[in-house]
Order: structure tokens, then sequence, then C-alpha cells
């Protein structure tokens, strides 16, 4: 792994890098955990979270997060590296959702963000590459206790589409991944686990909760 540089205006150490296997070559970004900042309402180890939260998109088969994996020797010790998507610098979910087209993998993001608990979707964290949505910055992700703090808010109260619930269900009769389960701590497993049922069984999206403690978005909100 080479390191390029910080990335500018990441609230954590957030590194480009280049990862190399033989002559094949590869972008990324990588977060070592002694990067981290410490968050008065966040464990730590968001690195795990960045990992836990593409094993969770994978194994519902919705590919929303570029692909992303712990790696133990790195240049500042271990982190997570994620693949480097070349989106086009200029579409963010304030723009994406102005067009009908996105809709449906908005939605998507939308139920992935209650499951995981997403307590920092911002719309820059919705990046357009390769002609999809990918979701970023998921560390703040699978706290026990609900945080859903997202800039997604157009498809509150809507259905869940059948076939996301159908993957969701899928879910729940199967089990996590025992990756995803060591990756996590505590009780944020079974909450996760809590939190997918209830989606299903309530079948549509959530309303944002305004008379919680904190706001149902994050700040800033790009
Ligand atoms: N996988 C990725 N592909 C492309 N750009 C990325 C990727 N991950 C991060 N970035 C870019 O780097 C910026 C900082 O990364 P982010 O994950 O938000 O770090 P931080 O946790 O420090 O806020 C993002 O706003 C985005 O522009
Ligand atoms: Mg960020």
């Amino acid at each position: 792994m080479t390191v390029h540089g910080r990335i500018a205006g990441s609230s954590n150490v957030t590194l480009l890098v280049s990862c190399r296997l033989g002559d094949r070559e590869l972008l990324a970004v990588y977060k070592p955990a002694r990067g981290e900042r410490p968050l008065w309402d966040f464990p730590d180890g968001l690195h795990r979270r960045e990992v836990a939260a593409y094993l969770l998109s994978e194994q519902l088969g919705w590919g929303l997060v570029p692909d992303t994996v712990t790696r133990h020797e790195a240049p500042l010790g271990p982190g997570s590296v994620q693949r480097y998507v070349d989106e086009d610098g200029t579409s963010h979910y304030f723009t994406l959702r102005e067009d009908p087209a996105w809709g449906r993998p908005l939605i998507t993001m939308a139920a992935f963000d209650v499951v995981a608990n997403n307590a920092d979707r911002k719309s820059g964290h919705v990046l357009l590459a390769e002609d999809r949505l990918w979701g970023i910055d998921n560390g703040l992700c699978f706290h026990d206790e609900p945080k859903l703090r997202t800039v997604i808010w157009d498809f509150a109260g809507a259905p869940l589409p059948e076939d996301l619930a159908a993957d969701l269900a899928g879910l729940l009769h199967t089990g996590l991944d025992d990756r995803i389960e060591a990756l996590l701590e505590g009780d944020e497993a079974p909450a996760l686990l809590e939190r997918t049922a209830r989606l299903v069984e309530e079948g549509c999206l959530p309303v944002p909760d305004e008379g919680g403690r904190w706001p149902p978005y994050p700040w800033p909100l790009v």
C-alpha cells in the first residue's frame, strides 16, 4: 500500500492510497484506527463498522458499499480499506433526489441506513459512480441505541418494496454473517436483527422522530 495523502475536509485521518497486488493496482480509501477522533456518543472502532457495513450490504445483496476490508498491516497500522469509486464530484443526495430514476436505489439506501442505524448519512456520503449509487462513510453505524441521523427522509412512511422486505426476511432467516458479528460488540448484533425485524414487520420506512433528544439529521447536511 502506498499513501498518496490525506483527503481534505475529512474529520478523521482518511487517506487516499494505492494498493498493489502483482501488477494490479487499485485506488482506495484507508482509515487507520489510530487516526480516529474519539467520539463521546460512539464506541471506538469506526474502521470495524466501515467493514461491517460493507458486509451487511453484501449479505443483503444490495451492493451499496464499495468493497471494504480490514488491513492489519498497513503504513499507519490496522484500519479499513475501501475501494475508491471514481465519482463525478458534483452529485450528492440533494441533486440525485431530483431525478426519479434514482428513487429506487435511494429507497434501498434509506432501508439500509435504518437497519444499520446510520448516524451520519450526509448528502455527500451518497456518491454517483459507475452508473450507480454508493453509500460511503459508514463508520457511525450499528450503535445499539436508536441513532438514525440521515438526510434521506423523502421516503418517510413509504411502503418498503417487497423485494427489499424479502431480502431482510432472508437475513433474519439465515442469521448474520459471522464476520459481521465478530466486528460488532455488546448488544449491537441483536439490536441490528431487532431493527431488521421491525422494519419488515412495519412494512414501511420510518418517519423522523421529531421529538427525540437529537435532530434526526446529521450536521452539516452535505
Ligand atoms: N470509497 C470512496 N470512493 C470515492 N471517494 C471517497 C470514498 N470514500 C471517501 N471518499 C471521499 O473522501 C471524503 C472523506 O471520506 P469520508 O469517508 O467521508 O471520511 P471521514 O470519516 O473522515 O468523514 C468523502 O467525502 C469522499 O469525497
Ligand atoms: Mg465524511
